[in-house]
């Protein structure tokens, strides 16, 4: 038997009918009814019996009796759950001996159901009227609308056909915050993750942003937030966060020597800092030349100080005294022809307080006084042999007779000369204005009141 097709079946139920039934039924036959039919409407076989494959058949025969055969008798078609009559639906028994008309049953099928997107489904029996059609989604989606359909009586599919939504979130995981300790010498540190990974259900390619800085940068002292988002294809999002942390170690400040500067790389007081320590002119160091800002805080070696030059006062010649300032110190020759020349006097009144003031500004005081052989040289309380005060005299052209003084610059250059008494003010003045490069002022500036 074909499959979705039913059979119409209405046979001539001879050889069905069992046997010996009705004895009558054999003294009939085809050439005697095609040759008289004799209307009999108490013989229950008139016609022969019908029947419905997938049906039911239901008669009347309206000289009463339950005979479906007999001569006039009606029979109503009706099909099961799942069939569709296709034909008469009511048949009459004609004195033909034949009935009215046919009938069958025919498998009623509704249409196959698409597939969806990302599911499938599966069905009880087929497409046939009460099958049920589940659906399920594939790993990731989810159903919207009704999870199965079914079949109707009228061959139509009952609900509407769901769709498969990807409403799974993808999964993204961070690498855990981290804290880095700054570069040595630097203020930033360089910081690398491996971006992280995501997953999703349903998708394979995702879209992971980052909202932050990128790694293998260097990045700032201080907390910074690293956010990295992902969406799926449906645009289901997940994100997540770290944090970098980038701290600088910084040792405590480092002071500067009596006498003299640091210079330091970086700001100074960081990991890997280097400071350096200089001294005035005039001034010389002892201990470390630098000291650097370790890990564990703390600088390296111990703080160095700058202590007065060494002063050769027993030189021979004045270019030998000259030179030991050379580039060191600057020098202001006093030259007076006694002690007690009143101009030296004022002179002397008038700078007497200078000393720090003075060494501020790397100025040395050379004194020359009176004529040979009474003549007197000396550098403080360092005396200065004959011949080194006749070569400075001549040198920078001296006079042995009156009250006079020479400014020379670190290169021993004659920078300025006075011949009456000046101000402290005044010298003090000319030597910020002309003397002093950029730098030494600015130190001047942050010293000036330690002379006070
Ligand atoms: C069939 O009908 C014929 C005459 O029409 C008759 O001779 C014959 O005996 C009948 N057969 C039977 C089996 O009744
Ligand atoms: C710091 O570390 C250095 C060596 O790296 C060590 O010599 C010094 O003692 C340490 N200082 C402190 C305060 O721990
Ligand atoms: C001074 O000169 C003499 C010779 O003229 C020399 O022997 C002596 O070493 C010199 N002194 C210095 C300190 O240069
Ligand atoms: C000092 O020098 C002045 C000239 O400047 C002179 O008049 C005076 O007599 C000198 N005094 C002494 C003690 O030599």
């Amino acid at each position: 038997m074909l499959l979705n097709r039913a059979v119409l079946l209405f046979i001539l139920m001879s050889l069905l009918v069992p046997v010996g039934a009705d004895t009558e039924y054999d003294s009939y036959n085809q050439s005697a009814e095609d040759e008289s039919p004799q209307l009999d409407y108490t013989y229950p076989y008139w016609c022969h019996s019908v029947s419905l494959t997938n049906g039911e058949v239901t008669c009347h025969s309206p000289r009463g009796g339950g005979y479906r055969g007999t001569l006039g008798s009606r029979c109503k078609m009706t099909c099961d759950r799942g069939y569709r009559l296709i034909g008469r639906s009511s048949i009459q028994c004609l004195a033909t001996r034949r009935w009215s008309g046919t009938a069958y049953c025919r498998k009623i099928r509704c249409h196959v159901l698409p597939l969806i997107p990302h599911g499938r489904y599966t069905c009880s029996q087929g497409f046939y009227v009460d099958s049920r059609c589940d659906f399920t989604c594939r790993l990731g989606y989810r159903i919207e609308g009704e999870h199965s359909r079914t079949c109707l009586p009228s061959g139509a599919w009952s609900g509407v056909q769901p769709v498969c939504s990807d409403t799974d979130p993808p999964k993204i995981k961070c690498p855990p915050s981290r804290l880095k300790v700054a570069d040595p010498g630097k203020l930033t540190a360089r910081v690398t993750w491996d971006p992280p990974t995501a997953t999703d259900t349903a998708d394979k390619s995702l879209n992971i942003v980052l909202v932050g800085q990128n790694p293998d940068t260097d990045f700032q002292e201080g907390a910074h937030v690293i956010r990295y988002k992902v969406y799926d294809q449906a645009r289901n999002r997940a994100a997540c966060k770290f944090i970098v942390r980038v701290e600088v170690r910084r040792c405590p400040d480092l002071p500067s020597p009596l006498h003299g500067y640091l210079s330091c790389t970086s700001v100074k007081n960081n990991y890997g800092a280097t400071c350096e320590y200089h001294c005035d002119g005039g001034y010389e160091r002892k201990g470390v030349s630098s000291r650097v800002c370790q890990f564990n805080r703390s600088w390296s070696g111990g703080a160095a100080e700058c202590t007065p030059m060494e002063l050769k006062s027993d030189v021979n010649t004045s270019s030998a005294l000259l030179d030991q300032f050379y580039e060191k110190r600057r020098l202001l020759i006093v030259s007076a022809p006694n002690i007690s020349d009143p101009d030296y006097q004022l002179q002397n009144l008038m700078i007497q307080k200078s000393d720090c003031g003075l060494d501020l500004r790397h100025v040395t005081v050379i004194e020359l006084l009176g004529s040979p052989p009474q003549g007197t040289g000396r550098i403080k309380e360092n005396l200065l042999q004959s011949d080194v005060i006749e070569g400075l005299r001549q040198a920078f052209r001296i006079s042995r007779t009156y009250f006079s003084m020479v400014l020379l610059d670190e290169r021993g250059l004659d920078r300025e000369r006075f011949i009456t008494p000046v101000s402290q003010e005044e010298l003090f003045s000319y030597i910020d204005s002309f003397l002093l490069d950029e730098e030494e002022r600015e130190r001047l500036d942050l010293h000036r009141d330690f002379c006070d």
